[in-house]
């Protein structure tokens, strides 16, 4: 190590240092400070002022975190259950990540792009790819951008370029894909394309359902087979989230999957398995490892606990040049902190049947059915499309608690008590609505996310006296 590296490393060992002697306060959940209250409200003036239109929720943070524990610009401390829709699995003020963007971020470019690069971008890439060929898929090459929506839209690109200018689209009812013009025509929510032109011909089956296995998925297998008729060689790609996210946290299992997938690919239409919010959280690092179905992608997108998003596809799908390029590829921080956060979920005990996120969710399980059978009166049937539905649900750290039969008030309600308790959380599905969680699996500890759980419990029980 010559000495400009030692200097910076101990320069780097005493950022750290600082950072974790400025956190450990933050020990607990705690109620607003009354002389920060003013602080908060200005901020969220003003942040509905410059966005034009308001927050949801007062969810502005102070800058200091530790762990699962979120500071707020008013001083509260919360549980973060939702950690940016998943972005930040590792929580709050990591030392370890922290040292590795302090260490990027006096590299001399912040910004690294596809005309020029460091060893950042490259790593990245690579260490992504090396991670989806170990789950199974046989990805020869990886592009990463900044956003889902960003690598989304490379990736149907790649495949419509692939399939000659094939304009169509198969994916699932309910699915969320990103919000670009073309993404938000892929989407299943209306809400999400108003008044905006149709740029893409999207063809609809149905997602599993637990209420109905069997029928939903001779439906869809049926779907699929009437679509492929109707539009013979016009599909780009069929695209689809294993679990879906937004559209309810529904973990489909392998033989729903399997038999769609077989008939794509007879017909040589790319797979393509949008991982972007399951990507670390579930039972493998990839969801499609855990389902056993690597073998079937040919893309695949990743993105939010990575930091960096990437879009990575077979060598077939290579496109031509010109297709692809933008100016940032990310920052030379979030892809170092990116390559360490994959890094860190390939050395530790997070999958398997016994792993971390298979325990954090057996113990989500098992107070939910505790709750269940003790405030019976919280949680009536929850009446989906096809039937009803156990009230929570998920897989791994994406979790779905259905209180009062998923009636959309009651779920924004709660999301709001939670936060008034010290939780942090948001909703999905499109009725019946769900509390989703996505915890920071990668420091959550069990006995923390008791404490989590009776905060939980308690807003339930409030709300279900109160109304
Ligand atoms: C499955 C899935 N795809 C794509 C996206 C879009 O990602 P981004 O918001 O980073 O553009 C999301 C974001 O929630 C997602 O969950």
């Amino acid at each position: 190590m010559n000495s400009t590296e030692s200097h910076l490393r101990m320069a780097r060992d005493e950022l750290i240092a600082a950072m974790d002697a400025s956190t450990a306060d933050i020990t607990g959940i705690r109620p607003p400070d009354e002389d920060r209250v003013a602080d908060m409200a200005d901020l969220l003036a003003r942040l509905a002022d410059v966005r034009g239109r308001p927050a949801m929720y007062a969810s502005i943070g102070s800058g200091r975190g530790r762990g699962a524990l979120v500071e707020l610009a008013d001083g509260s401390v919360k549980w973060d259950m939702i950690t940016g829709i998943g972005v930040n699995g590792f929580g709050h003020g990591d030392l370890e990540l922290a040292g590795v963007a302090a260490t990027a971020a006096v590299q001399d470019i912040v910004m690294q792009g596809n005309l020029h690069c460091n060893i950042e971008a490259i790593k990245f890439a690579e260490t992504l790819r090396a991670a989806a060929r170990r789950g199974g898929a046989d990805m020869a090459h990886c592009y990463p951008a900044c956003s889902g929506g960003r690598v989304n839209e490379i990736a149907l690109k790649v495949c419509m370029q692939a399939r000659n200018g094939a304009p169509r689209v198969i994916a699932f009812e309910k699915n969320f894909i990103g919000r670009t013009v073309a993404l938000s025509h892929i989407g299943d929510s209306p809400g999400h394309r108003e008044g905006i032109p149709k740029a893409i011909q999207t063809d609809y089956l149905p997602y599993w359902d637990p209420a109905d296995p069997d029928g939903s998925s001779a439906d869809a297998l049926a779907a699929l087979t009437a679509i492929i008729a109707e539009h013979p060689n016009r599909h780009a790609c069929f695209v689809m989230e294993l679990v879906q996210g937004e559209g309810g946290f529904t973990a489909a299992p392998r033989e729903f999957f399997a038999p769609l997938l077989e008939l794509a690919r007879s017909h040589d239409i790319p797979v393509w398995f949008d991982e972007i919010q399951t990507f670390g959280r579930t039972d493998r690092m990839f969801r499609f490892e855990g389902l056993d179905l690597g073998g079937y992608a040919d893309i695949v997108t990743v993105g939010k606990m990575t930091q960096g998003c990437g879009a990575l596809w077979r060598d077939a799908f290579n496109p031509r040049l010109g297709l692809l390029s933008g100016t940032f590829l990310g920052s030379t921080a979030a892809m170092a902190v990116g390559t360490s956060v994959i890094d860190r979920l390939t050395g530790g005990d997070w999958y398997g049947p016994d792993g971390h996120n298979a325990r954090l969710f057996a113990a989500f399980a098992a107070r939910c059915e505790a709750m269940v059978a003790a405030h019976g009166d919280c949680f009536p049937e929850v009446v989906g499309p096809r039937g009803v539905l156990r009230p929570w649900g998920g897989t791994g750290g994406m979790m779905r608690l259905t209180p009062f039969g998923g009636q959309k008030d009651a779920i924004v309600e709660l999301v709001h008590r939670f936060f008034k308790g010290g939780v942090l959380s948001f909703f999905c599905g499109h009725g019946p609505f769900h509390i989703r969680f996505l915890p920071p699996i990668g420091v959550l500890t069990l006995e923390q996310f008791d404490e989590v759980m009776d905060i939980v419990e308690a807003a339930i029980i409030a709300h279900g006296k109160e109304s």
